[in-house]
């Protein structure tokens, strides 16, 4: 259950629901672990950018048939997450070390990919043009800090140009700073 995780927000004392381990809000948090109960069996996922592991673990424990690669160039606390997945028996994850843009990788066939690396439009836009060709026909592509008007969210307008390009088509409801698309022609 989802609230079995909420521990990835907490904040020391503070009771509120922000950010603790996982740079995710929390109600953002929620939503991606309902879409992933929703996925077929065996799902297959990718997350580029996992920072301290927060949605590294919200992945990797949403689901017990589920195989997680992360990929993160500078991670900050891999030591914490590596104990934390060997306390929660978790062997379902790879954590990758590397350039997310240029990271080789063997997942054809990825059932979600979640972009929350490198925030510059540029970065953004080469994360999805390298990993998009993996993702399923009918698969799923979040981008995190992708709705909003700070000037540092590059996501926003990468996004935004994929779509107004005719690139990014079938948009799902998104929760929050996340946009959410059904890769590939189908309409749904
Ligand atoms: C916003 S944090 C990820 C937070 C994490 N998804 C969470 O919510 O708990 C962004 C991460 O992307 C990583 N990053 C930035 N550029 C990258 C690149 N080119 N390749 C791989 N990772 C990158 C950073 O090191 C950082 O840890």
């Amino acid at each position: 259950m989802f609230k079995d995780l909420e521990f990835l927000w907490d904040m020391g004392n503070e009771k509120e629901h922000y950010r603790g381990q996982s740079r995710i809000d929390y109600e953002e948090g929620e939503w991606l672990y309902n879409l992933i109960q929703a996925l077929p069996t065996l799902p297959t996922l990718v997350e580029i950018g996992r920072k301290f592991g927060g949605t590294t673990l919200l992945l990797a424990l949403s689901r017990p048939d589920i195989k997680v690669s992360s990929v993160d160039n500078a991670p900050y606390d891999d030591f914490r997450v590596v104990s934390q997945m060997k306390r929660f028996h978790l062997f379902n994850t790879d954590l990758i070390v590397g350039d997310s843009k240029t990271c080789i990788n063997d997942h054809l066939d990825i059932d979600l990919l979640f972009i929350d690396g490198d925030h510059s439009k540029e970065g953004c836009l080469a994360d999805y043009y390298h990993w998009s060709p993996r993702v399923k026909n009918g698969g799923h592509i979040i981008f995190h800090d992708a709705v909003g008007d700070r000037a540092d969210m590059g996501c926003v307008e990468a996004v935004n140009e994929l779509v107004t390009l005719g690139i990014l088509k079938n948009e799902h409801k998104s929760v929050s700073s996340m946009r959410h698309f059904i890769h590939g022609n189908q309409d749904r």
